[in-house]
């Protein structure tokens, strides 16, 4: 495997898939657990989970610098296109996009999804990303929901699961779904970035270690893990 994932805080990791760039909810710009600047990102496949603004981030800029694909859900993908973003690759749960470094299938997620301006953004989702040897599970924003059995029989090294509560499943049911996903390794996302989902990220750990099989990896803002 050559994949590393950095985490950018909140939702938002950049990839490197066997030396390929990719960017999952590139939300930097007043992200207050950021630490990249996001001037300095790049990317030749961006995935987007949902159109809050906490997803989207900086994702419309990033794309129209470096050209890179925007891959997201329809309704989602025809706001790019109509905001000067004309690469982009529109799918739904259940579909899979595919070049020749990487997949992503989308998975369904529970939340809503709508654009700072109002606009309605599709149903949100999650990916099963897969490149490098890897399988990696990204949530999105989600509550914990009984078909992540069936998203764990995907063989998962990685899931990285919102942890934050008030708008996404809090610890208690986070715990739940790493005992659906069964993932080798679990990364916490989505809390303390905003007072509202304020977390113990270290007590968290410690109920993955004792409670489930996984290895539980906290990720500081712009560390990373190496598969
Ligand atoms: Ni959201
Ligand atoms: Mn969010």
């Amino acid at each position: 495997m050559a994949v590393t994932i950095r985490w950018l805080g909140h939702s938002a990791y950049a990839l490197n898939i066997d030396g390929h760039k990719l960017l999952v909810d590139p939300f930097v710009s007043g992200n207050p657990m950021a630490k990249a600047v996001a001037k300095d990102l790049d990317a030749e496949v961006i995935l987007l989970t949902h159109a809050h603004g906490d997803h989207v981030g900086d994702s419309v800029e990033i794309a129209k610098r470096t050209g890179a694909l925007v891959v997201c859900n329809f309704e989602m993908g025809d706001w790019y296109t109509q905001h000067g973003v004309q690469n982009v690759y529109q799918g739904n749960p259940g579909g899979t996009y595919r070049n020749d470094w990487m997949s992503a299938k989308w998975t369904i997620a529970f939340h809503s999804s709508s654009f700072p301006d109002g606009t309605y953004g599709g149903q949100p989702n999650g990916f099963v990303i897969r490149g490098g040897g890897a399988v990696i599970y990204h949530a999105g924003d989600t509550c914990l929901f009984s078909d992540m059995r069936l998203i764990g029989d995907e063989g998962l090294d990685v899931a990285l699961l919102p942890i934050g509560d008030c708008f996404t499943m809090g610890i208690d049911d986070s715990i739940k779904a790493v005992e659906l996903l069964r993932p080798r390794i679990v990364s916490p996302m989505h809390y303390n970035t905003f007072p509202p989902i304020e977390q113990d990220v270290g007590a968290w750990a410690e109920r993955v270690t004792a409670e489930t099989e996984a290895e539980p990896v906290v990720l500081e803002p712009d560390g990373e893990m190496t598969l």
